[in-house]
């Protein structure tokens, strides 16, 4: 047990370092995201933690029915703690149930929508929604817009973060004391340095968490410049992906033995998949680029052009012409 929780408080300690960089320089928490996202050596921590988590859970369980046994029916026949006995002691794996259901909830929001999906295919249409596009799997921050712009968003993370704090607090020294170090001049130490590593990570959590829910509903990070540029470049590498797989795809279905028939088909169903993750770029860069000047001059051309289509075909020039402009005021 000890061994597993000291792995897992050292990776929360490198989990909240993480997530400040979210706060301090967004851009450079995205590339960090890019750096980790489904790349081998980061699926492998993944499955190292994910195994440490199970680990932790099955002997936790073990533990208790192993001391409910000891106790036979005598379970309940003291019902006051001796001063001494903390309560979070008696309540570790309450404590640590409402634990894992907060991590459920994290890990659907996040690393589901992820780690990986990307781990799982490079096609934008297996992507989550956020804001109504496409959002790019290594893009950490539309996860935080999308996730914290959900009203109880904070309210379950506050409460899964006070359920750490008791458990890892506690977790945190009888790990020592199992370990031996349980002398009267160290396990008070121990208690007190177990209390400020708790209280300075699992703060940082909460403060974390009101902070992203603040830039959600401020919308900080669709609207932010350097953030847009990050998403499109992302984006726009990807087009260049797409258009070097077309053209190698195209080359291959040219060099095959099919029939002029059949490659005729191939080649239709290419540029047809080809369309449609065009599609879901295009519509991503709309929506997380949109005060790129590139992409505000691509916007406002497709909106003449459906104005322009919209007029009605029948109506004359001339008509068109004698529409009075002297009250219409020039825009901004
Ligand atoms: C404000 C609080 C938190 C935020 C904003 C946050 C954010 C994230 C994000 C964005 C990821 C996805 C990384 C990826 O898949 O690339 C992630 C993964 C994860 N988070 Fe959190 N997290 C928070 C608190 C916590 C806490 C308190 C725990 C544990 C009790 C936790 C456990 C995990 C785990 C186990 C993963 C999966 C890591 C992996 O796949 O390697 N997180 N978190």
């Amino acid at each position: 047990m000890s061994i597993t929780g000291a792995a897992l408080i050292l990776f929360l300690t490198f989990h909240v370092l993480m997530n400040a960089v979210a706060i301090v320089w967004p851009t450079a928490y995205n590339t960090i995201c890019q750096l980790l996202g489904a790349n081998w050596y980061a699926l492998v921590a993944s499955m190292g933690l994910a195994a440490l988590f199970v680990l932790h859970i099955v002997y936790a369980f073990i533990l208790t029915l192993q001391n409910r046994k000891a106790r036979g029916n005598d379970r309940y026949n003291v019902t006051t703690l001796p001063p001494h006995v903390e309560w979070s002691s008696n309540n570790m794996l309450v404590l640590g149930i409402v634990v894992v259901a907060f991590l459920v909830a994290h890990m659907i929001q996040f690393w589901a929508k992820m780690q990986l999906v990307e781990a799982l295919s490079h096609d934008p249409a297996t992507w989550a929604h956020v804001d109504g596009a496409a959002a790019n799997p290594a893009m950490g921050t539309l996860f935080l817009h999308a996730a914290f712009n959900e009203v109880w968003t904070p309210i379950v993370y506050i409460i899964g973060f006070v359920a750490l704090w008791f458990h890892m607090n506690h977790g945190f020294w009888s790990m020592f004391q199992t370990a031996g170090w349980n002398n009267d001049t160290w396990l008070p130490r121990l208690k007190k340095i177990a209390c400020c590593w708790t209280t300075i990570v699992v703060g940082l959590f909460t403060i974390q968490a009101v902070w992203f829910t603040i830039e959600a509903k401020n919308n900080s990070y669709l609207n932010n410049e350097d953030l847009q540029a990050q998403y499109f470049e992302a984006y726009t590498e990807m087009m260049g992906e797409a258009q070097e797989n077309i053209q190698a795809q195209a080359m291959e279905i040219q060099i095959s033995d099919a029939s002029d028939v059949e490659k005729e088909a191939k080649f239709m169903e290419l540029q047809a998949a080809f369309d449609a993750k065009m599609g879901i770029i295009q519509t991503a860069i709309k929506t997380y680029c949109k005060d790129i000047p590139q992409v505000k001059a691509w916007i406002q051309q497709e909106e003449a052009q459906k104005a322009m289509q919209a007029l009605p075909e029948e109506m004359p020039m001339e008509e068109l012409e004698e529409v009075d402009t002297t009250n219409v005021q020039p825009q901004n």
